[in-house]
């Protein structure tokens, strides 16, 4: 059972709650700049980002997948969100941060702390996630996290606000 709350030195990591889907409509979940290197198009109404916490509230209820609200902690502040799906051994890592607290180290701490948390569950073998090839910042980040590149996914995954044609992206893991 991984943790409903993580703290780390700025960050509280916790279950997200159906009113922070205001704050993330506004502060990322419409972005162009935010979205570009992700599966979902930029949200154009705040049904979107309540149906995204609704059904991740739900997912820990089915703990197919544990998704966290990264609250900064000094300004009580949504700055983005990580979350790890559990299967098969593996605990598949996504995040994301605002484009306003960009650069300040917050996706390194979020996802240090779920690796940790992903690695002590006894069924989880590893930690993995996968990045656009031109997503830098992302590659980056898991890099100072302590994960080791496996290789390229030819071809893996349609980003759709880039194009129509399946991207090639970069696996990452990190294991026990
Ligand atoms: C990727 C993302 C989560 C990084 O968040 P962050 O809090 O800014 O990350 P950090 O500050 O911990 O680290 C970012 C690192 O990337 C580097 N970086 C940023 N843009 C870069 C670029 N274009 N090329 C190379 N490195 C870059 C930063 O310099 C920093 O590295 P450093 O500490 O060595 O200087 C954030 O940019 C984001 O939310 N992007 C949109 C969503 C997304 O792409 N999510 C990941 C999907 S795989």
């Amino acid at each position: 059972m991984l943790p409903r709350e993580i703290t780390t030195e700025r960050l509280l990591l916790r279950v997200p709650v159906p009113e922070d889907a205001q704050r993330i409509f506004a502060s990322y979940a419409q972005d162009m700049e935010v979205t570009r290197y992700l599966t979902w198009r930029p949200s154009k109404k705040l049904a979107d980002a309540e149906h995204h916490i609704h059904d991740r509230i739900l997912a820990w209820r089915r703990g197919n997948i544990c998704a966290w609200s990264m609250i900064e902690t000094k300004r009580d502040l949504l700055i983005g969100m990580i979350e790890l799906r559990v299967k098969d051994g593996v605990a598949d890592a996504g995040y994301v941060v605002a484009r306003s607290e960009w650069g300040k180290g917050y996706a390194t701490e979020a996802l240090m702390a779920v690796i940790d948390a992903g690695l002590a569950l006894p069924e989880v073998e590893r930690v993995a996630a996968i990045c656009d090839v031109e997503n830098l910042a992302s590659a980056r980040v898991m890099e100072k996290a302590g994960m080791v590149r496996d290789g390229v996914l030819q071809r893996h995954m349609v980003h759709p606000n880039i194009a129509e044609e399946p991207r090639d992206l970069y696996s990452y893991a990190i294991s026990k």
